[in-house]
């Protein structure tokens, strides 16, 4: 078992500063050893190092209504290339953010090592605005749109790397409690399965992780990648993130995502994205939000109770 953790230090996607440093307390808590005492043989790799992107950042729309789109995509292409490395030799990608504009790369890439893969995408967010339905122009509330090739003909020519390989039929959605009215117009256009805080509620996450799975990999044979956002879960107990919104997942919920796609064993990729230390108010508050990304991961990597 091998695990190619790929730190994305990066905070473009969005206007926060602080996201960018993610990565870097997530190791310095320890995750690298964490997976190795659950049996992986564990690398780091950081692609973005000796790039200048958080400097270059800017809080201006372009022509297109979109932020940063050349050191997104910059960036964005690099962690693609190191997520398909990894992959291709057979180590299993952990990419930790960093904001999730990343999302375009890593999913792309795990689509194109293997085509049958399918998405879980974890958040408070539906993060599949494209250029033309966002009102914020940030990229990190935009991945989705890029790998599906939504309202493509709205996409500036600094994305054209990006493979569009993902089916609307293979991402699910768990956690969702924020979203944008033309990102629910899309969500229904494309009859995509979204399952909300009020499904959690109403069926319990047990039921609502087999019904996402149903969704998109009813046969249980297709590789996952899951895109866990930390924002789904309730900022009660992770408040060091840039979007937060109450009335989110308990921490129980969280992880039991993430143990319960373990328990698949079909778990191919994972990014761990959108902690963002220097939102603390506390230390306290630093070292919850830091401590649910790494049990997040942890759990991921098959991690049980008992
Ligand atoms: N929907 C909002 C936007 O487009 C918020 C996106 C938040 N995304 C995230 N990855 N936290 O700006
Ligand atoms: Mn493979
Ligand atoms: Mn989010
Ligand atoms: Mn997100």
């Amino acid at each position: 078992k091998k695990a190619t953790i790929i730190t994305a230090p990066f905070s473009g996607g969005q206007p926060k500063g602080g996201v960018e440093l993610g990565p870097e307390y997530i190791l310095n808590a320890g995750f690298e050893k964490q997976a190795q005492a659950l049996g992986w043989e564990t690398a780091v790799v950081h692609p973005l190092a000796n790039t200048d992107y958080e400097s270059k950042k800017t809080d201006d729309k372009d022509s297109y209504g979109i932020k940063n789109t050349s050191i997104v995509s910059q960036c964005c292409e690099k962690i693609h290339t190191a997520v398909k490395s990894a992959l291709d030799s057979d180590s299993l990608p952990i990419t930790v953010g960093g904001d999730h504009s990343i999302g375009m790369a890593t999913v792309s890439a795990a689509l194109e090592h293997n085509p049958d893969a399918c998405v879980l995408w974890i958040d408070a967010h539906a993060d599949i605005n494209t250029p033309k339905t966002t009102d914020s122009g940030n990229l990190h509330g935009c991945p989705i749109s890029f790998v599906m090739g939504i309202d493509r003909e709205s996409f500036p020519p600094e994305f054209s790397w990006v493979p569009e390989n993902l089916k609307p039929n293979k991402i699910a959605y768990i956690g969702l409690r924020d979203v944008d009215e033309g990102e629910k117009a899309i969500l229904k256009k494309y009859n995509i399965p979204a399952f909300s805080m009020y499904h959690v509620d109403k069926y319990g996450i047990g039921k609502v992780v087999d019904m996402a799975l149903d969704a998109v990999n009813p046969d249980r044979k297709n590789p996952i990648h899951l895109s866990y956002d930390v924002d789904a879960i309730d900022p009660s107990f992770v408040p060091a993130t840039g979007t937060r919104v109450e009335g989110g997942l308990s921490l129980r919920e969280g992880l039991f995502i993430a143990e319960d796609v373990a328990q698949t064993g079909l778990l191919a990729s994972i990014d761990i994205v959108e902690t963002n230390p220097l939102l603390a108010e506390t230390e306290e508050h630093v070292l919850d939000t830091v401590s649910a990304a790494c049990a997040i991961g942890r759990c991921a990597l098959g991690q049980t109770l008992l």
